[in-house]
C-alpha cells in the first residue's frame, strides 16, 4: 500500500497520457512509418551539431582533463552543494549573455538545481506553507500542477486569460484571480510566471510587466519568473521582470528585490534536459541560503558541471552557438506556421519557445472540453500526431493546441504536417 503523497499527483492529465500513446507506437520514417509522431514534446534538437563539433573538437573536457592532469578524483569527491565555482562563473554569465547582456548576475546570488523542475519546487517550499497559494497566468506548462504542487502542498490559482486580447494578463484578471483565491481562504504569497510563456511562445508586453510589478508591489507578493526559454526567443530585445523592475525601483536595496526570483536552465536553451542543469537567482540572501541547502536533494553532478563549464567558457562558441540556434528556431517556427496556415488553422503570433499555439477552434463539434479531448483523441489515434489540448494547459477557452516542432527531423515535421491536413479536411467534412 503506498502513501497517499505519492498516489495523488497531477500526473493523469492528457499532456502526459499522450506521451505514453508515442511510447507505445513511435512514430520511425523507416521501421514504423504509420507510428505517432510526437509534437508534444517542448524539446530542443535542432542545434546538436554544434555542441557534437564543439564536444569532438574538445575531447579533453570529455574525459575529465584541465591542463594536462586529470580531474577524475576531484570530480568524484566533490559533494558540495554551492556547486564548482567555475561553472557558477561561467553559467551567471551564459545568463546575461542570453539576455543580451542587459542583466548581470551575481554567482553568490545563484542556487544550482537538477533543472528548472527542481528550481520551482524549491521556491515553492521556501516562500509558501502548504494550503497556501501563487497566482499563475493560463494557459501554463502542464507540468506545474505536479512541480509546484504534489510534495509542497502549495496551490495554484489561475489567472484567466483569452484569445480575444491574444491572452494578455489585464488588471481585472489579476484581480479576479486575486479575490477567487480570497474567497477560498487561501493566503497569496505571490505571482508564478513563464517569461517567454509556454505555451503561448510570447513574452511578457512592458503594459503587462509594469501591471504585474505594480500588483505585486501593491500587495506584497513575491514573483517568480521561470525563463528557461530566455535563449529560444527570435531576438533578446524583448525587457525582463528584473529590467522593468530596475526602472520601477533603481534602489537595490527597497525590499521587493528580495521577493523576485529568477529561474534558468539549461534544459531548453543548449536542448540539455537529460543533464539536469538548472538555477535560482535571487537578490533574498535568507531565500539563497534555505534554497541551497535543498538543492541537496537534487544536486547537478559534478561531470556535468564540469562539462557545461568548459562549453560555457568557450565564449566564441556560445555566441555562435546562441545566434545560429536562434536563427534555426526561427526558420522552423517560420516553417511551422506558414504549414499551419496552409492547413487552415490559424496559430497566436509568438516569438519564442518550442512551439505554437493553435487555433482549432473552428473543428470542435461544439465549444466546450469534451469536444476538443475528443479532437485530440483522434488527432493521436487515428491521424498519428501528439499534441498538447489547452485543456492540459488549463485555457479557459476549448480548441486550443500546443504544437511543438524543435524535436522532430525537418522530414518528420513535413509528414507531420501532411498528417494535420488530412485532419483538418476530415474534421471539416464531419462538422
Ligand atoms: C516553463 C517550464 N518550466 C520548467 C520546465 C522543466 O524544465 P527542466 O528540464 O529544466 O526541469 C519546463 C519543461 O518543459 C517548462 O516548459
Amino acid at each position: 500500500m503506498l502513501s497517499r503523497k505519492v498516489t495523488s499527483h497531477g500526473q493523469d492529465s492528457s499532456y502526459f497520457l499522450g506521451w505514453q500513446e508515442y511510447e507505445k507506437n513511435p512514430f520511425d520514417p523507416i521501421h514504423n512509418p504509420s507510428g505517432i509522431i510526437q509534437m508534444g514534446l517542448a524539446e530542443n534538437q535542432l542545434s546538436f551539431d554544434l555542441l557534437e563539433s564543439w564536444i569532438e573538437e574538445n575531447q579533453e573536457s570529455n574525459w575529465f582533463r584541465k591542463r594536462g592532469g586529470s580531474v577524475f578524483r576531484e570530480l568524484a569527491l566533490f559533494q558540495d552543494y554551492h556547486g564548482l565555482p567555475e561553472f557558477k562563473k561561467e553559467l551567471a554569465e551564459y545568463m546575461s549573455e542570453i539576455r543580451g547582456n542587459r542583466v548581470k548576475f551575481d554567482v553568490d546570488k545563484l542556487v544550482l538545481t537538477a533543472g528548472s523542475t527542481s528550481a520551482n519546487e524549491i521556491l515553492m517550499f521556501c516562500l509558501a506553507e502548504p494550503g497556501e497559494a501563487f497566482l499563475i497566468p493560463t494557459p501554463y506548462y502542464p507540468g506545474f500542477d505536479r512541480d509546484l504542487q504534489w510534495r509542497t502542498g502549495v496551490e495554484i490559482i489561475p489567472i484567466h486569460t483569452t484569445s480575444s486580447n491574444n491572452f494578455a494578463i489585464t488588471k481585472p484578471s489579476l484581480e479576479e484571480a486575486f479575490q477567487r483565491a480570497q474567497s477560498l481562504h487561501l493566503k497569496v504569497k505571490g505571482l508564478f510566471l513563464t517569461n517567454p510563456s509556454n505555451p503561448l511562445g510570447t513574452t511578457l508586453s512592458p503594459q503587462e510587466l509594469h501591471l504585474l510589478l505594480s500588483f505585486s508591489l501593491s500587495h506584497s507578493l513575491h514573483i517568480v519568473s521561470d525563463e528557461i526559454y530566455s535563449g529560444t526567443a527570435s531576438s533578446p530585445s524583448s525587457p525582463t521582470l528584473t529590467e522593468a523592475l530596475a526602472r520601477l525601483l533603481p534602489d537595490p536595496l527597497h525590499p521587493a528585490w528580495g521577493r523576485l526570483h529568477v529561474v534558468s536552465s539549461l534544459s531548453k536553451d543548449l536542448g540539455l534536459p537529460g543533464f539536469r542543469i538548472g538555477a535560482i537567482y535571487s537578490h533574498n540572501a535568507a531565500l539563497v541560503a534555505a534554497a541551497t541547502k535543498m538543492s541537496s536533494f537534487g544536486l547537478v553532478s559534478s561531470q556535468s558541471q564540469f562539462l557545461l563549464s568548459r562549453i560555457l567558457a568557450d565564449k566564441g562558441f556560445i555566441r555562435r552557438y546562441t545566434r545560429e540556434n536562434r536563427a534555426r528556431l526561427g526558420r522552423r517556427r517560420g516553417v511551422m506556421q506558414a504549414g499551419l496556415r496552409e492547413a487552415g488553422l490559424p496559430c497566436l503570433r509568438s516569438e519564442a519557445g518550442l512551439f505554437c499555439w493553435v487555433d482549432m477552434r473552428r473543428l470542435l463539434a461544439s465549444a466546450s472540453f469534451e469536444a476538443e479531448a475528443e479532437l485530440w483523441r483522434r488527432m493521436v489515434h487515428e491521424f498519428g500526431v501528439n499534441v498538447a489540448p489547452g485543456s492540459s494547459c488549463h485555457c479557459a477557452e476549448p480548441g486550443w493546441f500546443r504544437v511543438c516542432f524543435a524535436n522532430v527531423a525537418e522530414e518528420t515535421l513535413r509528414v507531420a504536417m501532411r498528417r494535420i491536413r488530412a485532419f483538418v479536411a476530415d474534421s471539416g467534412i464531419r462538422r
